[in-house]
């Protein structure tokens, strides 16, 4: 089996720069901002992969499906979305309409990759907050309708060695007429012996969680209407029965902030004198009396958050408002001059794990922008090492 790889909502680049490093080949990509006529993430991945015959600048709705070169591995980080379904006219299922997971279950339906590696924002475990776990179960039976075996893990990316503290779910997908599905589906120890354990062991099962074991029912609209579960951050599904447990992973030694800061930073990046108090502010804790839109009154109230960011832990997780004068936005004190600064856009970068400069020739604000959308390309190469393992034991 050959290492072709297709990409969705690619962003950046940060799926095939992981992959590329383990002799993958990205035969077709597609990234659309929709609603803007400068396409930033798109140009910026055809500034460094060089390659705009792969890549398609398509809203992914409007992609003909029998048009993508045969592939073997399917890689994406679509929006987290609601993922209920109901029966249409037809007897067929229906979806919400612009949730764009259908466009991907679309796309797999006429070209069945073997393999599939989703990211997603954690909190697609627990959506939507009156029915959690509904829309991770609706998205696990219909890849499972498909004929895929699924393996999913929540990974903060500073628990493995990398300097931000941004947790992911990864759902990884396997063909049931792989080899590797027959090997997973036999092996007595799944958790320990999957897709992300090598790369990403386990320390231990946690037992304050009580583990989840679901058998899915065959209609995905009474799944979509009545399940819920409080699904854990470790977990599979193989022949319709889902289990989750939460697992905890080893103590390593954190890379910090500090380690991946530039050096002789321009002066732009510095926070002027009147500017400290709007961020004091914004960084403090607050209470503050509201009323609601029903005229119901509350205290809004939060917590202070560290200013400036410590250094010596791993970066809190970046947003794409990172350029904004805002809350989550990092600030530092510079190493070298003691004076309090943003984090710059090639720092963005660092913490990403990109190269540097991979953003260059965007606007500062569309460099943050995009590195608040990526993901820590050092995860994706460690699971493209762990699939391509896989696949040479292929046919
Ligand atoms: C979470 S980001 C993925 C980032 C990517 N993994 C990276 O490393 O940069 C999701 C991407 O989906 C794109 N997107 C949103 N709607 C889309 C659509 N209708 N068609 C194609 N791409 C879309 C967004 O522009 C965004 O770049």
């Amino acid at each position: 089996m050959n290492k072709t790889l297709i990409e969705l909502f690619a962003g950046v680049g940060g799926f095939r720069l992981g992959f590329e490093k383990n002799g993958f080949e990205t035969v077709w990509a597609n990234q659309f901002e929709p609603s803007k006529k400068k396409q930033d993430a798109y140009e910026c991945y055809i500034h460094n992969f060089g390659d705009s015959e792969v890549h398609s600048n398509e809203d992914i709705n409007k992609v003909d499906e029998k048009k993508i070169p045969d592939h073997n591995v399917i890689v994406y980080g679509s929006p987290c979305q609601d993922y209920s379904v109901a029966h249409s006219n037809a007897k067929g299922i229906e979806g919400k309409k612009g949730v764009l997971f259908w466009e991907v279950v679309r796309l797999m339906k006429e070209k069945k990759p073997p393999f599939m590696l989703m990211e997603n924002v954690d909190r697609l475990l627990k959506s939507p907050s009156k029915q959690r776990g509904r829309d991770f179960m609706v998205m696990c039976k219909s890849l499972n309708d498909l004929g895929y075996g699924l393996e999913w893990r929540v990974i903060n990316a500073a628990e493995y060695g990398f300097p931000q503290k941004r947790k992911r779910i990864f759902l990884f997908g396997f063909h049931e007429s792989t080899n590797y599905y027959k090997e997973f589906v036999a092996q007595d120890d799944k958790l320990n012996n999957g897709f992300f354990s090598k790369e990403f062991p386990i320390e231990s099962i946690s037992s304050k969680k009580s583990v989840v074991d679901i058998e899915l029912e065959d209609d995905i609209v009474v799944i979509s209407d009545t399940y819920q579960a409080n699904l854990h951050n470790t977990g599979y599904v193989i022949e319709g029965r889902l289990h989750s447990v939460e697992t905890i992973p080893p103590k390593i030694n954190p890379v910090t902030l500090g380690d991946i800061l530039e050096k002789d930073v321009d002066e732009k990046y510095y926070l002027n004198e009147d500017e400290l108090e709007a961020w004091r502010y914004l960084k403090g804790a607050k209470s503050i009396p509201r009323v609601s839109k029903t005229g119901h009154s509350y205290t809004f109230t939060e917590g202070a958050i560290a200013f400036p960011d410590h250094l010596d832990r791993p970066a809190r997780t970046m947003l794409t408002s990172e350029a904004s004068k805002n809350r989550s936005s990092h600030v530092v004190r510079d190493p070298q001059t003691n004076r309090l600064r943003k984090i710059t856009p090639v720092e963005a970068e660092r913490i990403n794990g990109f190269p540097d400069n991979w953003t260059e020739g965007l606007s500062d604000r569309m460099r943050y922008f995009c590195m608040g959308n990526a993901l820590v390309v050092g995860l994706v190469e460690k699971m493209g090492k762990a699939l391509s393992d896989i696949i040479d034991k292929e046919v």
